[in-house]
């Protein structure tokens, strides 16, 4: 690992200097003034750590199984970025890459600039890949459900289905940008120029808030989850749920896990940051099916304290990509490298040897001060 980039922020900073402008700030930016945006990340700083001392700590076990797959190192999976590969054309299969050496698992997003056919065979060249799909509900029922088999088909083991977004939210470095894709890329999974984002009429906003008013489906509701789980074999998984009382709906609708997300404050600014709001959610699920987190994760011990306030797996999104601008897969090898070190390490000093030792009674929430 290079001598400078000892934690996620040093990746950023390089990846700012070599990324244009505008895909920086479509990366990084969140909706609105940005509150849960920052929040997301202070949150995890409201948060201490309480280690047990004296534990014979000589192996750190990190192997859970997620969902049906056993993987080597689950703890921090891939988010899905959509439109992640603006530097790095191939990204998506760069990203599949480094996952499936660091022996985690990915999810790309629908809006991908790589296939899900192509991601898959990036991954499956040696075994031990597994992908998820992150799927957006069109208007078009039938396109939806393309995207659905083509994932069964490549060998995909879940849907990750977003319900954040009927609308884009308000990202005003975007809309100052007038965000739209360079027109070398596109959304590969779709043929058809308009849904590809690739064609040039998006007007003087962000072109992706246009793109989503047009295509994406804003009448979705639970009775869709079960629309989806008619349609796959595969496990279905809701993205986007903030709050226990939603949790419970999800549970009886049937799905086989909660993402408990923000869409990384790039939505609703003003919501809670996840990681306030993952002890409500599994609270509420009462063990029926797993909860995972992202938004805001940026060090081993962030996973540690998700995993302590009772999420099976957290996901990570910007620092992949950063990772990606720097260095392409060596970069996000490395990034997913780090935190693997990170939690290790704080897994070793909190006395925790594995996954299934680490407990509620490891965390302990600040009262509120306003110098954190
Ligand atoms: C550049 C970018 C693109 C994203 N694209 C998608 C997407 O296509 N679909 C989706 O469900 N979430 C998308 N997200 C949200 C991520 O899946 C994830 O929820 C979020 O990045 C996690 O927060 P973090 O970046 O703080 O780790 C995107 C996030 C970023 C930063």
């Amino acid at each position: 690992m290079s001598g400078q980039r000892v934690c996620v922020e040093d990746f950023e900073k390089e990846a700012k200097k070599v990324l244009p402008k505008a895909v920086y700030d479509y990366y990084r930016s969140g909706a609105d003034e940005q509150n849960t945006l920052a929040d997301n990340v202070a949150a995890f700083k409201r948060y201490r750590l309480l280690p047990q001392t004296l534990y014979i700590i000589s192996c750190i076990h990190l192997i859970i199984s997620f969902l049906t797959s056993p993987l080597i190192l689950p703890l921090y999976c891939v988010g899905s970025t959509g439109i992640d590969f603006m530097r790095y054309p191939d990204g998506g299969q760069a990203t599949g890459r480094s996952c499936r050496a660091v022996g985690t698992g990915m999810m790309l997003s629908s809006w991908a600039t790589s296939t899900i056919e192509e991601v898959m065979s990036a991954m499956t060249a040696s075994p031990g890949g597994v992908l998820w799909l992150q799927l957006y509900i069109y208007k078009d029922r039938e396109l939806t459900l393309s995207l659905v088999h083509r994932a069964e088909e490549a060998g995909y083991k879940a849907i990750f289905v977003t319900v954040d977004t009927p609308y884009l939210g308000r990202r005003w470095d975007d809309m100052r940008n007038r965000f739209k894709l360079p027109s070398h890329l596109s959304m590969s999974n779709f043929s058809s120029a308009s849904l590809a984002f690739s064609e040039g009429n998006y007007g003087n906003d962000s072109g992706l808030a246009v793109y989503v008013a047009k295509a994406i489906d804003p009448t979705l509701c639970w009775d869709d989850i079960t629309w989806l789980k008619k349609h796959t074999h595969l496990p279905v998984i809701v993205k986007g749920v903030l709050n226990g009382e939603d949790a419970v709906q999800a549970v009886n609708y049937g799905v086989d896990g909660i993402l408990v997300s923000n869409h990384g404050a790039r939505q609703l600014d003003g919501v809670p940051a996840t990681l306030d709001v993952l002890e409500e959610v599994v609270k509420a699920v009462q063990g029926r099916c797993d909860v995972y987190l992202d938004g805001g994760v940026r060090r081993g011990t962030d996973v540690l304290k998700a995993l302590a306030l009772g999420a099976k797996a957290v996901f990570i999104g910007r620092p992949v990509l950063w990772g990606l601008a720097c260095q392409g897969q060596q970069g996000v090898t490395e990034v997913l490298e780090l935190i693997k070190e990170e939690l290790r390490l704080a897994m070793a000093l909190s006395g925790c040897r594995s996954v299934s030792e680490v407990s509620r009674s490891l965390v302990r929430r600040l009262e509120f001060t306003s110098r954190m």
